[in-house]
């Protein structure tokens, strides 16, 4: 059985794709790592801590576990790297290079890294953004994921790198909470509800942004990871969709469950991050390439979050 490497398995996709993971490759194939201690959720399997801006420990812990597949998740998000550039900048280039470098050496054979909605910005087409368009972002976090999205392509071509990649959109997931986004509101506001308790927005109402439900996500990413390569047509990243909606949409319809919810919207610092980026998003490519196709909309989502998110 192939050995996998998680890195930034503690954060909100981490964790539930490391549960994925080892449901469908069993708990030893997967070796979970993060500068933080393990979620509980993760249950039994090897983890190790491990800091991606150490090149060495990097390399020490996929020969000790002979890691063929690495996950890299470690990054810091759009609303965490406006506070944080020159940091943000390393990790999220560093820490991809470091992978890259060891799958250029042919000593691990495949690797998913993650991209996001913030490659495009204020000039890009904003509804049913298209793959291949106008790539202007505005926030370091926006650039450091352009720039590796260019580096995972070159890497692809110049040296038969095995890289896959997604423009994750917001995610939403209840089992662990988002890590500094600009997206968090769309998690944030059911722990709210659930406690029947006012929510302060830092968001306009009408604000619209392209979003998706974790097990989603999870499912996009692990058949990318499985698709036969020469259907991996596109080596920068690739489109998805899920749902789009505004801060008054969702609002309006956590209230169909809880009719006494009440909002107010006081805008911060992510409003113009929000602003730069699309509202919705056109996921063809990845459709055509692979398959593709989201399953949840807004008012599944909702039911889903309700239930299950702990007050
Ligand atoms: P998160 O902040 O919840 O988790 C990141 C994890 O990385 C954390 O557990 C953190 O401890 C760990 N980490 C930080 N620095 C590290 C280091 N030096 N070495 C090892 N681990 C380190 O983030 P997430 O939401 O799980 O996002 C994972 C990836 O997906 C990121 O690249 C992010 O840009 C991308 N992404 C996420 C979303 C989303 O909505 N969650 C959307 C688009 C793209
Ligand atoms: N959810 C992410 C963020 O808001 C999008 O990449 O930063």
């Amino acid at each position: 059985m192939k050995k996998i490497l998680v890195v930034g398995s503690s954060g909100q996709i981490g964790t539930e794709l490391v549960i994925e993971l080892r449901k469908r490759y069993g708990n030893d194939s997967v070796i979970a790592s993060d500068v933080q201690p393990p979620k509980a959720q993760l249950g039994d399997g090897p983890f190790e801590t491990l800091d991606i801006l150490d090149k060495d420990r990097l390399h020490e812990v996929i020969l000790k576990h002979q890691v063929k597949e690495v996950y890299l998740l470690a990054a810091l998000l759009s609303a965490t790297a406006e506070k944080n550039p020159a940091f943000a900048w390393k990790l999220n280039m560093d820490g991809l290079f470091h992978v890259l470098d060891l799958a250029k050496a042919k000593i691990i054979d495949k690797i998913f890294w993650p991209s996001s909605i913030a490659v495009f910005g204020p000039t890009t087409p904003k509804v049913n953004t298209p793959q291949f368009t106008i790539m202007e972002p505005s926030t370091v976090y926006g650039i450091s994921k352009q720039a590796g999205e260019r580096w995972c392509e070159y890497y692809a071509k110049k040296h038969g790198v095995d890289v896959r990649s997604i423009r994750y959109p917001g995610l939403i997931s209840y089992t662990s909470p988002p890590g500094g986004g600009t997206t968090d509101y769309a998690v944030d506001i059911f722990y709210y509800a659930k406690r029947n308790e006012k929510y302060t927005c830092f968001l306009k109402e009408n604000t619209p942004l392209p979003m998706m439900y974790m097990e989603d996500a999870i499912r996009a990413t692990i058949d990318l990871m499985e698709a036969p390569a020469e259907k991996v047509k596109i080596r920068s990243s690739y489109n998805i969709s899920g749902i789009s909606f505004t801060p008054k949409e969702i609002y309006e319809q956590i209230k169909k469950s809880v009719p006494d919810f009440q909002i107010e919207y006081v805008p911060d610092f992510r409003q113009a991050i929000a602003d730069s980026w699309p509202g919705s998003i056109d996921d063809t490519e990845a459709a055509k390439d692979w398959g593709w196709k989201a399953k949840y909309n807004l008012s599944a989502l909702a039911q889903i979050m309700l239930e299950h998110i702990q007050a």
